[in-house]
């Protein structure tokens, strides 16, 4: 797997410290709002049990998950729920939590279907950003990095399911997708 990898774009170290960051963040503005924190399956996942550790004041969580690439590295554009929450989001704080904002289709779906449930109030917590893919505007309230256009894996996020596990997030080399 490690061989797969041609360059660690953000070492564990870093992620970590913005993950801090991030948990802080969203601790100083929640304070007293019993906020509703939605991890995005499957990408968000390592990212959300890592952020909730850094968040200080009480909370509640839930999964939700939701698919537009399938196995490819491109968005269909067609977002799908796979699995719905457990809980309901009327008049709830939601806070979104994404590994990774491309295109913003998956997140312009979700803050619409958690609108049309009646939340109090949806803000979206994303690790990485990546502006230069933006086909619909939408901006992350908390950002941790903004990256430049290249496919990164590992974190979460993955390639054709794989890669998720690693501790880092880095770039492929070439010859892995052109195996596939
Ligand atoms: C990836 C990523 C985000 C979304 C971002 O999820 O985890 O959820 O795509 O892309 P977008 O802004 O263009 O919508 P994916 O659909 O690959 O599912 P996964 O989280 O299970 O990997
Ligand atoms: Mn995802
Ligand atoms: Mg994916």
């Amino acid at each position: 797997m490690l061989n797969d990898i041609q360059e660690v774009f953000y070492s564990e170290e870093q992620i970590q410290g913005k993950v801090k960051e991030l948990g802080a963040a969203v601790s100083r503005d929640y304070e007293e709002r019993n906020p509703l924190v939605i991890c995005v399956l499957k990408g968000a996942f390592i990212f959300m049990a890592d952020l909730v550790k850094n968040i200080t004041v009480p909370i509640e969580l839930d999964f939700m998950a939701v698919s537009s690439y399938g196995n490819s590295t491109r968005s269909s554009g067609e977002v799908k729920i796979i699995k719905d929450l457990d809980t309901s989001v009327e008049g709830r704080n939601v806070i979104i939590v994404e590994d990774i904002i491309d295109s913003g289709l998956t997140l312009s779906y979700l803050i619409d279907v958690l609108e049309r449930r009646n939340a109090r109030s949806v803000k979206v917590v994303a690790l990485f950003d990546k502006p230069a893919r933006r086909t619909v505007e939408l901006n992350a309230d908390y950002t941790g990095f903004v990256i430049p256009d290249a496919f990164i894996v590992g974190y979460g996020l993955d390639y054709a399911e794989k890669y998720r596990n690693l501790p880092f997030v880095g770039v492929l080399k070439p010859e892995v997708y052109s195996g596939s």
